[in-house]
């Protein structure tokens, strides 16, 4: 609807890390969903929902004008693609890096590498790149357990303190990107909603810049 903004965020640390910077924009969520089991959740204006829903499925939403606006992380923007979505802004949060990890004293086998991942697309890319031959054994999460059990030789995910690899025997190797999360914009909402939209990014962008 004309009218309505739809922001599609994540429960969990983009949640927790935008609600700071809306409300900076004057807009407070009614519920929590650590607490609630809604999937729509009011705010202080009648007009703005925000939507919860699964990481991945952010850019999805978007993409399809489900939601007008969302958070997501590099990660998944890239993993994504970025079709149908404009990326608007760097909120700056949740701020991670996408590498490679595995163990430090283990020589990775001549030939092909076999790499567990659910970041499939990034690593295709980023080893293609380098003209390196990869098996891509795709996971959707506890990808340190997979070096382990000999699933794979290597893996790609986010690392922050390094503290899980770390508990799993493993070291980061190579540094694929820096990742923040984006605010992302449907592009077809960007036109038709384009005043409302460009007053909540002006007002995003300076608590952002405040912080
Ligand atoms: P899904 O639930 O769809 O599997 P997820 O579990 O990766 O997604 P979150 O853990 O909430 O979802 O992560 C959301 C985003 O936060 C990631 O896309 C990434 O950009 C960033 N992120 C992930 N792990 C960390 C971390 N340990 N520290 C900081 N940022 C992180
Ligand atoms: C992420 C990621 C790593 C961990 C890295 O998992 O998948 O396992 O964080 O952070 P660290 O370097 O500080 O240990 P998360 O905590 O989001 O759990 P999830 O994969 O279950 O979402």
């Amino acid at each position: 609807m004309k009218d309505t903004l739809t922001i599609a965020l994540s429960k969990g640390r983009i949640f927790e890390e935008t609600m700071p910077l809306l409300k900076s924009a004057g807009i407070e969520a009614l519920d929590d969903p650590e607490t609630s089991r809604k999937l729509i959740l009011d705010t202080n204006h009648e007009n703005i929902k925000l939507v919860i829903i699964r990481a991945t499925d952010v850019p999805v939403y978007v993409q399809y004008g489900a939601a007008d606006l969302g958070v997501t992380g590099k990660d998944v923007l890239m993993e994504h693609g970025g079709e149908g979505l404009y990326e608007m802004l760097d909120l700056q949060i949740a701020k991670c890096k996408l590498m490679t990890a595995g163990f430090a004293d283990r020589p990775l086998p001549e030939g092909q590498i076999k790499v567990a991942t659910k970041f499939v697309n990034c690593t295709r890319d980023y080893f293609a790149k380098q003209g390196r031959q990869i098996e891509i054994i795709k996971l959707y999460g506890s990808m340190e357990l997979a070096p382990i059990v000999g699933l794979a030789d290597i893996i790609v995910d986010v690392v922050q303190t390094g503290g899980t690899l770390k508990a799993n025997g493993l070291v980061p190797l190579e540094h694929m990107a820096d990742i923040s999360s984006r605010m992302i914009v449907n592009t077809a909402s960007m036109k038709m909603k384009h005043q409302k939209l460009k007053k909540l990014l002006d007002q995003l962008k300076d608590a952002v810049d405040q912080k």
